[in-house]
């Protein structure tokens, strides 16, 4: 029998909680080769803040992980610990993609690694049209008919962004800007997707198709990690979530097993 979701109680034993939610996944794989992102005791902080305080997670070929936890626990800082786009400030630990570290790439070379990051407020080019959007989220492309095959591939799963081609994103609605930042940052063909908070800011109406792009995405077989405040779209769509607190994983497990424990339902689910 195994414990399905697995309290983390000291920033010294992330490697129990990392075994249990190994044992815990919803996705088989064989581990380390299925692993495509593991993170080590990742500490960062800011001057005198810590905000992450070692932490241990992994996000394995196939997945849909959520990180979910309250405002300020460090998940956006976690993420730009991925992606190098933290500002000057002291960061250690090991985080390694796809077995290799990731420490001092610049973006187009995550690009090239096929790791792409939608930040929190979305970062679209707002001058430019949504079709020149998603160009350029295949700058790194040569074959020019792929290019346009994977515009057509989605603006079948963002139906609503084609309409609006030509538009320019800086006139477009929070929903659909969230919408095409997914959109472009998946023009790169990414094996990774890092979203911030996707449903931050949007109608209930533009969350559920957030969620339903995700999940359609996630079914394509791209491995997701998704940092969410919404947590119960977030463990109803993902594999496997971590709760992170003040800098630390408090909770770890397979997500239907997270939207079943009494501890989640009253911290996060409203319960
Ligand atoms: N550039 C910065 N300089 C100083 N402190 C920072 C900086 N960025 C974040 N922090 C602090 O680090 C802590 C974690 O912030 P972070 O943005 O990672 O939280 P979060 O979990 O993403 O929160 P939210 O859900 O509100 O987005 C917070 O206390 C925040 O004030
Ligand atoms: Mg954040």
């Amino acid at each position: 029998m195994t414990t399905l979701v697995s309290p983390v109680n000291s920033p010294a034993s992330p490697g129990a909680a990392n075994a249990a939610a190994a044992a815990a996944a919803a996705v088989p794989t064989d581990a380390p080769a299925g692993r495509v992102l593991s993170i080590q005791d990742l500490r960062v902080a800011y001057g005198g803040i810590q905000a992450v305080k070692g932490i241990s997670l992994d996000v394995r070929k196939g997945e849909l992980v959520t990180l979910i936890g309250a405002n300020g626990a460090g998940k956006t800082t976690t993420l730009k610990a991925i992606t190098g786009t933290l500002p000057n400030c002291r960061v250690e630990g090991r985080i390694e993609y796809l077995g290799q570290p990731l420490h001092g790439l610049k973006s187009f070379q995550l690009l090239e690694r096929k790791l792409a990051m939608v930040p929190e407020g979305r970062g679209v080019f707002t001058r430019m049209s949504i079709h020149e959007n998603l160009l350029m989220g295949a700058y790194t492309a040569t074959d020019k008919r792929q290019v346009a095959e994977d515009v057509a591939r989605w603006f079948e799963v963002f139906p609503r962004l084609k309409e609006r081609a030509s538009q320019m994103a800086g006139t477009l609605s929070g929903g659909e800007q969230q919408m095409l930042a997914m959109a472009r940052a998946l023009m790169s063909h990414p094996t990774l997707l890092l979203l911030d908070e996707p449903s931050m800011g949007l109608s209930p109406i533009m969350v559920e198709k957030i969620f339903e792009v995700i999940r359609n995405v996630s079914a394509q077989g791209i491995t997701i990690l998704l940092v969410e405040q919404n947590a119960r779209l977030a463990l109803q769509a993902a594999h496997r979530g971590y709760v992170m607190e003040s800098g630390l994983v408090t909770m770890t497990g397979e997500a239907g097993a997270m939207l079943d424990d009494p501890r989640v339902r009253s911290a996060y689910l409203g319960e």
